[in-house]
């Protein structure tokens, strides 16, 4: 046998290692110190598609080195550390996050197993548990972890399928007559529809439930939909409640949710991905009453609770019900499909391997406990409102709606397009976008209501001051008026 070879040795080798982690980290400290000092040029650094991608073709052919390429990708990427960041709903992570990431990333101890990551499987177990319990889930409760919103909502809706079937049925392995279908706010994240689709019940069965002013469900919504569907011959499974809202971050009323559920033999879903930390601040809990009720919840950790994506908890109020989704024959991996196990979590979950994702979660709770959520949490909602605020006092603003949450909606109409068309204003919004994401140095992003077009701020760095809201909203009117004089 050949001796190792030397590139494997290097690879290896831990003094090396050790030598690019000092570097690496005290550059992750200047970039830490740069982006919260405002001092760059733009939180964003723009470069369009092709532009981006020519770069990379041509430096990727000129290797350097890990510290250099690292260097590069920091100065290229989007600085959600820097407070003029109000774009995406993803957390600006608490910077030891990135730590606990190196160490997990060394250990790569993530696993379908129990064998193959028994720490953090062990974690795993008793953190959604307490979790769930501090989210005013039953005794009892329990879930699991895996990798975003969007796949927990399709695990979620699989566990109502199987439910919903009862013990006589068994879709999963039989399939089903593809008529199945869901309830949901005309609001709601595309991956509801997705994993509607996903399980085969096609665009149909997507049961949308018309909404109120405030992008908000209501009772008599729920029963039109229902009905509406029970006339197409559709077998509804689940009502799925949304806290909040992608677009505008509005919160269905749980309560009224849950009690349709309860009526109508439904299981409740809660699609919490972003709004389902206001149930750790005191201040904010209320928009989330009835959470508690819900068969499942999809939490990100990765949205407002400052753990680098992607982290997500599904909560189930039954942890039985956390083994209805799958029941998969695995000879390598457990010998008894239908055992219950915990411990492996390939059971539960869709992903195989999966990252050490409880070990993320353990360290916030470690170092600050439960308690910085609520502060988060009542913290960027106070951004929201402030942002809010602001708007309704400046000429010419418009605010879509009074924020529930930490994003918020409004535009700038000059006068001179007073009277002019949907279109034209929608193209003049567009063109504002595309100008501050040209030029920052603030980030926003946009969204459409009824055919119209919005700015949409999502407000997730704590660090964010209300000068620096009065700045963007000062950028956002001069580029306005530069746009609509023209
Ligand atoms: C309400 C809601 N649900 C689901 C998702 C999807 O979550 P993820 O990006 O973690 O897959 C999002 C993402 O923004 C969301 O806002």
């Amino acid at each position: 046998m050949d001796a190792l070879h030397p590139l494997l040795q290097k690879a290896y080798d831990p003094d090396r290692f050790g030598r690019l982690a000092r570097d690496v980290v005290s550059d992750m400290e200047r970039h830490l110190r740069e982006a919260q000092s405002r001092q760059t040029e733009r939180s964003m650094p723009w470069t369009p598609p092709e532009e981006e991608r020519a770069f990379w073709e041509g430096r990727l052919d000129r290797p350097e080195g890990l510290v250099e390429l690292m260097r590069l990708v920091v100065d290229r990427s989007n600085r959600l550390q820097d407070p003029r960041y109000m774009g995406h709903q993803v957390a600006v992570p608490f910077p030891d996050g990135a730590l606990v990431g190196m160490v997990t990333d060394m250990l790569n101890n993530g696993g379908a197993i129990y064998e193959m990551g028994p720490t953090n499987s062990a974690m795993e177990e008793v953190l959604m548990a307490r979790i769930g319990r501090m989210m005013g889930l039953p005794e009892g409760c329990g879930g699991v972890m895996c990798h975003g919103g969007t796949l927990a909502n399709l695990v979620a809706l699989l566990a109502a399928r199987r439910w919903k079937a009862g013990p006589e049925a068994d879709p999963w392995t039989e399939g089903d007559d593809g008529l199945g279908a869901v309830l949901v706010s005309d609001q709601a994240h595309y991956c509801v529809d997705r994993a509607v689709r996903i399980m085969g019940w096609g665009v149909e069965g997507v049961g949308l439930v018309a909404t109120d002013a405030r992008h908000k469900i209501t009772a008599e919504g729920l029963m039109e939909a229902l009905r509406d569907m029970e006339a197409k011959g559709r077998r509804v499974v689940s009502v799925v409640g949304s806290a909040c809202t992608t677009s505008s971050g509005a919160y269905d009323d749980l309560n009224v949710l849950a009690d349709f559920a309860e009526e109508h033999g439904l299981w409740f879903h809660v699609d919490g991905a972003h709004g389902a930390p206001a149930v750790f601040s005191q201040r904010h809990a209320h928009l989330v009453s009835g959470l508690g009720r819900a068969h499942s919840v999809a939490m990100d950790f990765h949205k407002i609770m400052g753990v680098p994506a992607l982290c997500t908890g599904l909560f189930y109020g039954r942890h039985d019900h956390s083994f209805l989704p799958f029941t998969q024959a695995a000879e390598y991996l457990w010998s008894d499909a239908e055992e219950p196990e915990w411990w492996n979590f390939g059971k539960r979950t869709f992903e195989c391997t999966k990252r050490m994702l409880s070990t993320r979660v353990a360290a916030v709770l470690e170092e600050y406990g439960a308690e910085i959520w609520g502060h988060l949490v009542d913290r960027l909602f106070d951004l929201g409102r402030e942002l809010a605020d602001q708007v309704e006092q400046r000429p010419d603003f418009e605010l879509a709606m009074r924020p529930e949450a930490n994003i918020v909606c409004f535009r700038h109409t000059p006068p001179s397009l007073t009277n002019e068309s949907v279109e034209r204003v929608n193209r003049h919004v567009e063109d504002v976008r595309k100008a501050l994401l040209e030029g920052g140095p603030h980030y926003i992003v946009m969204t459409r209501f009824n055919g119209e077009v919005w700015l949409r701020c999502t407000l997730m760095n704590p660090l964010t001051e209300p000068a620096d809201l009065k700045a963007m909203l000062d950028r956002v009117e001069w580029l306005s008026c530069d746009q609509g004089c023209t």
